[in-house]
């Protein structure tokens, strides 16, 4: 982290001049700052403005100069200070930004008198910056494109449901289903949740089709056990995206979806990333209390992969801890990751949790797993996440393959 600090300067000193290159912005402390530039003075800037941001921001010349009329003292803000938001920012706002600064020092050379020459001789720095712009450029259009699409995606109802068994491990047989979103492109096919779900919850456009999962869901599972498809306990873990869980207005949305379908609330587990509760672990606790008032069940999702903490596990209802599949797929020939599961599940139990273990692609995990004593295991080697016909099929078949 950088410091802050001060520089001071004399009444009439120079704090730059225009074409300067240099990337730090001021506050002005006290005194006042003259901005000009030959064609004369643009701005006399008093106590708490900011200049000097346009070249921080751009890393482009100084595009007028800057002078102090009195005894000034200036607090300097380095670019390496507000980097990470520039990098954290949406790609959208940066690119307009971006563009909007052209256009200012366009003017800027516009009323000067200066022309546009095109300097063949164009510097390095010149370029990596047009390519780094240009890339801002395409990502902003592709995000603004996907934004649109997943609106659209909605209304032409392009999105639907597959389900993936969770199995009971000992001895092998289906204990209920995760509801996964899919979504089928008419030009690009199938688009992988992971592509559009930061989207959609950017954009709020994750309500709709939330609820749409909740609805496809919660009706399958009513459907199987009405038509007694698979076992009575038949349960269906749905995810929940931070803004269905933090918006009160959507939350309450949830929890009515919830209590007023034909499923059993004991039967639906509503699944949240470790990340959303440590994101927010102040309003996490309450939130997940009204969830447990409905009788639903609560699973932890993505364990492992945040901050791996297990000292929050214990204040929190959950019912069910998802061991990531990042330590499954490496449980087999690594005593550590080995040494890891154990202990995870190891504390799960004595929290009164069940563990599910994501990703079982082979036998092996399974087994390993199995010994270590977790319950249940997700993953390719039962099943990929199937259609409601094809888990309807699996589930008559009785059995895995
Ligand atoms: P997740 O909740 O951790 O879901 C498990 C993901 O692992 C699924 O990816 C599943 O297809 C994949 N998977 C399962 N078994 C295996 C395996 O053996 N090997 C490998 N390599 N992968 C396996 P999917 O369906 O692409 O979903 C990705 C993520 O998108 C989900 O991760 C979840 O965070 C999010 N997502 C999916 N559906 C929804 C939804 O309806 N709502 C919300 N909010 N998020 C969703
Ligand atoms: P920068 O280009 O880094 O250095 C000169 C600064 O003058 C610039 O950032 C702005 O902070 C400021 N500046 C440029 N144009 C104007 C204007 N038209 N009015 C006020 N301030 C300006
Ligand atoms: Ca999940
Ligand atoms: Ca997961």
């Amino acid at each position: 982290m950088t410091r802050l600090y001060r520089a001071s300067y004399p009444a009439g000193s120079s704090v730059f001049k225009q074409g300067d290159i240099d990337d730090r912005a001021y506050i002005i402390e006290s005194g006042k700052v003259e901005i000009s530039t030959p064609q004369g003075v643009l701005a006399v800037l008093p106590q708490s403005e900011i200049f000097g941001e346009m070249a921080l921001l751009d890393q482009g010349a100084r595009s007028a100069s800057a002078r102090a009329l009195e005894d000034t003292s200036l607090i300097v803000i380095e670019r390496q200070q507000i980097q990470n938001k520039i990098d954290r920012a949406d790609p959208v706002l940066r690119y307009m930004l971006s563009l909007l600064l052209d256009r200012l020092r366009s003017t800027h050379r516009a009323l000067s008198g200066q022309t546009f020459v095109n300097d063949p001789e164009e510097s390095a720095l010149e370029r990596a910056k047009k390519i780094a712009v240009d890339d801002l450029h395409q990502h902003a259009i592709r995000r603004l494109n996907l934004e649109r699409e997943i609106s659209l995606a909605v209304e032409r109802k392009e999105f639907f449901v597959v389900y993936q068994p969770i199995m009971r491990l000992t001895p092998f047989e289906i204990s209920g289903f995760e509801a996964l979103i899919r979504w089928k492109h008419p030009e690009r096919g199938m688009v992988s949740p992971m592509d559009f779900i930061p989207v959609a919850e950017e954009t709020g456009l994750i309500v709709p089709i939330g609820a749409m999962v909740l609805d496809a869901a919660l009706g399958q599972t009513e459907s199987w056990l009405s038509k007694k498809i698979g076992p009575n306990s038949l349960s269906m873990a749905i995810n929940l995206s931070a803004r269905q869980f933090f918006d009160q207005s959507d939350f309450e949305a949830v929890l009515k979806q919830v209590t007023s379908s034909g499923v059993p609330t004991n039967q639906v587990k509503l699944e949240v990333t470790e990340s959303i509760i440590m994101d927010n672990p102040e309003r996490v606790g309450g939130i997940l209390g009204e969830i447990k008032q409905t009788g639903s069940l609560l699973s932890l999702d993505d364990f492992g992969t945040g901050y791996s903490s297990f000292s929050y596990l214990h204040q929190y209802p959950f019912d069910v801890l998802k061991v990531d599949r990042s330590f499954v797929s490496r449980i087999v020939g690594s005593q550590r990751n080995h040494d890891i599961v154990r202990a995870i599940v190891g504390l799960a139990h004595d929290l009164g949790m069940e563990v599910v273990a994501e990703g079982i692609e082979k036998d092996e995990e399974a087994e390993t797993l199995r010994k270590l004593g977790c319950e249940y295991g997700q993953g390719y080697r039962f099943a990929k996440p199937l259609s409601a016909d094809d888990a309807t099929a699996f589930m008559q078949r009785g059995k895995p393959n």
